[in-house]
């Protein structure tokens, strides 16, 4: 399975920080923001991505990322003329998916939690849909779904203005290859977007949409806006100083996938030395700082 990773938009509601770069390169704590979404669709088994972004912004992810081959993975990119909306996605990466299945992550949207890669790992061949839910103190920001008490899902509905549940959809989602034909019947919603949300509802419909409740205690952290981007890079800075792991540490994600080996993960170390991170990477090949 291929994966997208959107990073387009302007990132207004961060300006004037995203005035000058991109929102998904800005730091959440010790790394850049796409760092997380890749770490998530490589822990799905995910190896070749197509990476999203506005068109001024395609060479400093290719300046940070390259052609991903020093983390073993094969990425390609594209650009996003205009940001038209999350589902738009299968339409500028139609060449790229290829008729196959699909997984899409958003690149400000970060994953984590115990068992998760696990799970993701178990779950991303699906026939249909397969996307997430998760509750939130405040939904009416995202696509929303409601279920009956028997857990079908009776609607998603995007941004509602009345929220029908809790329950709202995280930036990760598994398509079969119907996902593109689905895109290009799609109508520009009311903000002038075509809306991942029809795509997940059209696939409700028919009847091939699941949609997996994530696990209480699992972190789905967005970084739409200063604040919540701040309390993303505190919930990192908190978690990695407690346990001396890193979290979206993507040299890290790749090597224990076993997608470079021991001499790639210490060429990677060896330019990030004078941050720090560089030590970090060389201390897990000393088998520290313990078990995992
Ligand atoms: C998008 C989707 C929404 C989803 C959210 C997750 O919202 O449209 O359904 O819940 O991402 O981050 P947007 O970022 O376009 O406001």
């Amino acid at each position: 399975m291929r994966g997208i990773l959107l990073a387009g938009g302007t990132g207004s509601r961060l300006w004037p920080i995203t005035r000058g770069v991109s929102k998904q390169l800005v730091p959440i704590f010790d790394k850049p923001m796409v760092y997380y979404p890749l770490c998530t669709l490589v822990m799905a088994g995910i190896r070749e991505i197509l990476v999203i972004t506005a068109p001024e912004d395609r060479e400093q992810f290719v300046r940070l990322l390259g052609d991903g081959s020093q983390f073993g993975l094969r990425l390609e990119y594209a650009v996003q003329e205009h940001p038209g909306g999350v589902a738009q996605s299968f339409l500028i990466g139609e060449r790229f998916i290829d008729g196959g299945p699909v997984a899409l992550v958003l690149g400000d949207n970060i994953f984590y939690g115990p068992g998760l890669g696990r799970q993701l790992a178990m779950r991303h061949r699906p026939t249909g849909a397969r996307i997430f839910a998760y509750p939130v103190a405040d939904p009416h920001e995202y696509g929303v779904v409601e279920f009956d008490e028997t857990g079908r899902v009776l609607s998603i509905e995007e941004k509602p203005a009345r929220p029908r549940s809790r329950y709202v959809v995280p930036g990760l989602y598994f398509y079969d290859s119907r996902v593109v034909d689905i895109a290009q019947e799609l109508k520009p919603s009311d903000r002038g977007e075509l809306e991942i949300t029809a795509v997940n509802e059209a696939y409700r419909r028919a009847g091939e949409l699941s949609v997996t409740v994530l696990a209480r205690g699992t972190a789905w952290l967005d970084t739409g806006n200063v604040e919540s981007m701040m309390q993303a890079a505190e919930f990192v800075r908190v978690m990695e100083a407690r346990q001396g792991l890193k979290i979206g540490c993507l040299e890290e994600t790749v090597w224990r996938a076993g997608l470079i080996d021991d001499d790639g993960l210490r060429r990677l170390a060896e330019p990030l030395l004078r941050s720090g991170y560089g030590q970090y990477l060389l201390r897990l090949l000393d088998g520290l700082p313990g078990p995992v």
